[in-house]
């Protein structure tokens, strides 16, 4: 199959890692792609003045150039039509139509989904004004001592407040009417508080009935960390670093998901006639009652996938090539069958444990000095990473790239989070030593880096 892959993060680049690695590529472009995707896949010829946005053009060319699928990455793509579009010139696509992927890009929208399904997550009302956010959430915080306010809009992980006083709820309404998210805040979810311990339920979903691997194939359960420094403290960042499986979570973690969210949640986008092939990305609290939804995402998590990747042995390609039903390529539906279905039971979560590989992983992310503030200081001096960095890696180890810049045939770090350095191993430990020598490894010759030391410490 010639796969093209949207996107150039470090989650793309794990994702391009993987599907080189399926026994149905014949060929894998990437668009917009970075220099380390480059290692692994040749860049969509997409002219360079088309803008990044500019997804009609880049169907054009996907289809001039016999693209079979399209994998994409990111949900502002998606939120923007990436996969109606890509379907309109007849390319199987993974990753939501725009009406699915409302559930990322409008909250009210997933809410009024998981109140229809009766899926756990916290009571909430909406405000589309000011005065009435205040009002409702001032009687909020009276009736029950704490309030959450949250954009509706796609807000890059700007838009969430817990508010304990009337003065937070003031600097929270502050910041949501503010000019820069005024748009995201057309709507905003008041929502209860919820207590417990976060993390984050990924899987593979469906509209193929056929599908030899059922409509929900699980990636299983990870942690993100989200602070900029040790101990959570610091500003919050896109991820510092993670681990998979989880393993403070009771055995029936995954059933629990299964059985209360991911399959009301199809019954009611199928009641909706919304067909929903792609990633699906649960944001968990879990509770002392179990778990609670406090948001869907229509993609992968960064850096969650970057050790999703490490820990699964399944063939993605033929479970993504299954999924779609892959109806327009006959040829190719006996051997994607054959190995999409041999790999895990159709539609159950039962054995997740034993179908993902029992491995442990940590990620750890390299952040250029001044991340998360803007994007990164603009002193910072750009460092040369050897390509031998992105080239080598074993399935004990990877390094992926994110934000990277090649120059001459050199390639130097960017600004931002720039590297997730991954580790796999038996034991968390032997997870961890070996992200961390490594990161200690690249720190002596990228003087500037900054990450946290204590991802997965004491688990
Ligand atoms: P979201 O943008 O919905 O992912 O929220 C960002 C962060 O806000 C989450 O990672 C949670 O830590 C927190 N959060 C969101 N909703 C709630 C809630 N109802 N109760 C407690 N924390 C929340
Ligand atoms: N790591 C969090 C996210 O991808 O949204």
């Amino acid at each position: 199959m010639r796969v093209l892959l949207i996107g150039s993060g470090g989650r793309e680049h794990a994702l391009a890692w993987k599907l080189k690695q399926s026994k149905l590529i014949a060929k894998l472009y990437t668009w917009p792609g970075s220099p380390s995707i480059d290692f692994l896949s040749e860049r969509l010829s997409v002219p360079q003045s088309i803008s990044k946005s500019d997804y009609l053009s880049v169907a054009r060319v996907a289809h001039e150039a016999e693209i079979d699928l399209v994998v994409c990455g990111p949900e502002t793509a998606l939120a923007q039509g990436l996969a109606n579009i890509m379907i309109d010139y007849g390319i199987p696509t993974f990753g939501p139509i725009k009406e699915a992927a409302e559930l990322e890009s409008s909250k009210a929208f997933a809410k009024e989904i998981m109140r229809e399904g009766g899926i756990p997550t916290a009571d909430f009302e909406l405000a589309t004004s000011e005065d009435s956010c205040r009002e409702k959430a001032f009687k909020a915080l009276q009736e029950k001592g704490a309030v959450v306010l949250k954009a509706s809009g796609l807000a890059a992980g700007k838009g969430v407040f817990v508010c304990r006083s009337k003065d937070d709820i003031e600097n929270g309404l502050s910041r949501l009417y503010s000019p820069a998210m005024k748009e995201a805040s057309e709507t905003v979810v008041i929502d209860d508080l919820l207590v417990g311990r976060e993390c984050s339920y990924f899987a593979l979903l469906g509209t193929n009935p056929k599908s030899a691997s059922g409509r929900i194939t699980p990636l299983g359960f990870a942690v993100d960390y989200k602070r900029l420094k040790d101990q959570d403290e610091g500003p919050n960042t896109g991820g510092m670093g993670g681990y998979c499986p989880v393993p403070w979570l009771p055995d029936n973690a995954a059933d629990l998901v299964h059985e209360k969210i991911l399959e009301p949640l199809l019954k009611v986008l199928d009641k909706r006639n919304l067909p929903y092939c792609g990633f699906i990305y649960v944001g968990i609290m879990w509770c002392s009652g179990g778990p609670r939804v406090f948001e869907f995402n229509v993609r992968l998590g960064d850096p969650e996938t970057q050790s999703l990747v490490l820990r699964d042995h399944l063939d993605w390609l033929a479970i993504i090539a299954d999924k779609l039903g892959l109806r327009p390529y006959p040829h190719l539906a006996p051997k994607i069958q054959a190995i999409s279905g041999s790999q895990r039971s159709p539609n159950s979560s039962s054995g997740v444990e034993d179908a993902i590989s029992a491995r442990k992983v940590v990620s750890v992310v390299m952040a250029s000095r001044g991340y998360p503030y803007g994007e990164g200081d603009e002193n910072i001096t750009p460092q040369t990473l050897p390509a031998a960095l992105f080239e080598a890696g074993s399935s004990d180890i990877k390094v992926f790239g994110a934000s990277l810049v090649k120059e001459g045939g050199r390639i130097l770090t960017g600004k931002g989070r720039v590297l997730t350095v991954t580790g796999a191993g038996e034991t968390f430990a032997d997870a961890r030593s070996r992200a961390y020598e490594k990161v200690k490894d690249i720190s002596r010759s990228w003087t500037d880096a900054q990450w946290r030391s204590d991802i997965a410490q004491n688990l």
